[in-house]
């Protein structure tokens, strides 16, 4: 099996558009290069205009697809608000939302200043909540319904992680955000859903979370069950899904996909994948020993 393949059939998408936050780098570029080739226009929004406009020409000569970038800080509500105009004046609706955008750094917490641990929240829960309240105010007014929020968290989301403490704060924040209005707005004709990726190398996060020889030194494939990183045809082969009609009965779910990576952390006893094969033997026989003790 070639878990690098693409999924869906070539129509999945067809007749979509989709906004992808922070869509001009990274896993949020990979999501938006599948989200054409199955046939949806997309919006890639994020701080760097230029960055944008040449993601946009690459990835329109290489789908066929149609593209608008828009120069959007989410952080700032009035900046979103224009972003959602832009979008429908474009493509005359926008079916699915993708919060993607993500700012993080790795700092002991008492290193960082309020505004660095500000900055972060801003950019992820409030980047979050922005785009989320512009497009849902704007769909429910306009009694648009069939509408998709899928929202890209981590799985320190619900294990907390040190050194990343405003990133794991703001992600916690946004999966209940998720859950919170999978609810709230399914009335409206809304489905919320999240993803929480495992390690998926990128320039963005690697540069920010492994900077130096921290690449090497910590290789994180062997903390994944599977051992090995994910591929971003993976990623971007599950929101494809998530966005798609196929998956009209998912609201409210967070899926996991990092090869078994957190639950190796959590489970109290997985050392003993330590232990060699040849040692079970012995092991096995002093426990017999002590039944009658
Ligand atoms: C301590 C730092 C810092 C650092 C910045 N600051 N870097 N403090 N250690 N390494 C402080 C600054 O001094 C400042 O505080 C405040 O943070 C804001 O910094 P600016 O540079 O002014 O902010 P800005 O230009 O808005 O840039 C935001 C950023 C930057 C987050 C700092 O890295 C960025 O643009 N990131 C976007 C992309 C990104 O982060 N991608 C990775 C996503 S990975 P003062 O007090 O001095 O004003 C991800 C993975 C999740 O989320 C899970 C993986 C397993
Ligand atoms: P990335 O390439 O750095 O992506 C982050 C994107 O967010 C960039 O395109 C950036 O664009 C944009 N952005 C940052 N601040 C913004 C702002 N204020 N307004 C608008 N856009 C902003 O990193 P990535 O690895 O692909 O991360 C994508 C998503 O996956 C994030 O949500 C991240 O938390 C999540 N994730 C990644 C991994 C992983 O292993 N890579 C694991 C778990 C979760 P500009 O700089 O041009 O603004």
């Amino acid at each position: 099996m070639d878990y690098t393949k693409k999924m869906l059939r070539d129509d999945a998408l067809k007749g979509k558009t989709i906004v992808v936050t922070g869509g001009g780098s990274g896993l949020g570029k990979a999501m938006t290069a599948y989200f054409l080739e199955l046939g949806a226009n997309v919006v890639i929004t994020s701080r760097n205009i230029e960055k944008l406009q040449a993601v946009k020409t690459e990835l329109e000569s290489q789908t066929g697809g149609k593209v608008l970038a828009v120069q959007c800080d989410v952080r700032n509500y009035d900046e979103v608000e224009a972003m959602v105009n832009a979008s429908v004046e474009a493509f005359g609706k926008v079916d699915v939302l993708l919060n993607n955008a993500a700012g993080n750094f790795i700092s002991p917490t008492e290193r960082l200043s309020a505004n660095a641990f500000d900055t972060i929240i801003d950019i992820v829960l409030k980047g979050t909540k922005n785009c989320t309240l512009a497009f849902g105010k704007y769909w429910i007014k306009n009694k648009e319904t069939e509408k998709v929020v899928l929202n890209i968290v981590t799985t320190y989301a619900w294990t907390g992680s040190a050194y990343v403490v405003p990133s794991a704060t703001a992600k916690a924040g946004v999966l209940a955000m998720t859950r919170s209005l999978a609810v709230e707005w399914a009335k409206y004709g809304m489905r919320f859903n999240a993803i929480a990726p495992g390690p998926f190398p990128t320039k963005g996060a690697w540069d920010r979370l492994l900077p130096g020889d921290l690449k090497e030194k910590f290789d994180l494939a062997k903390k994944v069950p599977l051992k090995r990183v994910g591929e971003h045809q993976e990623l971007a082969n599950l929101a494809a899904y998530l966005v798609s009609d196929f998956s009209s009965y998912v609201n409210g779910e967070v899926i996991t996909i990092d090869g078994g990576e957190w639950l190796k952390g959590a489970g109290q006893m997985n050392l003993l994948e330590e232990v060699p094969k040849e040692m079970w033997d012995m092991l096995e026989m002093m426990i017999r020993a002590k039944k009658n003790d």
